[in-house]
């Protein structure tokens, strides 16, 4: 599948904050409010100080749900893993440059398993790290909190990164945005540049997931 075109904001929500138990029902949910794709957090308890889900789980989702498979993977070797998460589902494969010695080749490995990339980067990670990576991908996420765990605060100034990598990749290749994403700071990110919301607390955590996400999209406009 690919990632719906530039031209659109497209809200993500992060399942990190969805109820585990029913994690099916759940994202049933979201899908019926609307949105085109689901973010799926995975770490390792190594790259970051938290553990999530794999691709056994992906797999086990991915039949129950048409949306666009968003993979953040926060894993310290992603080249040992990608496979696995393309033959369990997922379109999108979004890897840490702080962890991978040949970014291009990275990029070229996850397109040849037919998925669409993505290049992401922590918040004291400089721009200049993905310069040269960018332009290759599909999505560039930009990290604005400390990555491992939801309902933290977004960092209004790390969040002033976007204007920079708008500026290097052109309209063309989405820019996602990930940390504390509310309908407080959706106006800034989306002014910013960014087109791509993943929302975990802000969807999730409230109780009616409709006006959650109907929320989130009246503050980008
Ligand atoms: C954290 C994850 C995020 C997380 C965001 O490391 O990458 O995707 O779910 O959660 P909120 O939206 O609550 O900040
Ligand atoms: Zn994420």
């Amino acid at each position: 599948m690919q990632l719906p075109k530039p031209g659109t904001v497209e809200i993500a929500p992060s399942i990190l904050s969805a109820d585990f138990a029913k994690l099916g029902d759940e994202i049933a949910e979201v899908e019926a409010a609307g949105v085109n794709m689901v973010h799926l957090d995975v770490m390792d308890g190594h790259f970051v100080p938290n553990l999530t889900i794999g691709p056994a789980i992906i797999g086990k989702i991915r039949p129950h749900s048409k949306l666009f498979f968003d993979s953040h993977l926060m894993i310290s070797e992603p080249g040992k893993y990608i496979e696995a998460f393309a033959d369990a589902g997922v379109d999108n494969i979004t890897f840490h440059i702080e962890v991978v010695d040949e970014p291009e080749k990275m990029v070229e490995r996850i397109r040849d398993l037919g998925c669409c990339v993505g290049i992401t980067l922590n918040p004291e990670t400089p721009v200049s790290a993905i310069e040269k990576v960018a332009p290759l991908c599909d999505m560039v996420l930009v990290m604005t909190i400390h990555p491992g765990f939801g309902g933290q605060k977004l960092m209004p100034e790390i969040a002033r990164k976007i204007i920079e990598i708008r500026r290097i990749v052109g309209p063309d290749i989405r820019i996602e945005v990930d940390g504390g994403i509310d309908p407080k700071t959706t106006p800034i990110v989306v002014s910013y540049g960014a087109d791509t919301l993943v929302a975990g607390t802000a969807v999730f955590g409230r109780p009616d997931r409709a006006a959650a996400i109907e929320a989130l999209r009246e503050a980008a406009r």
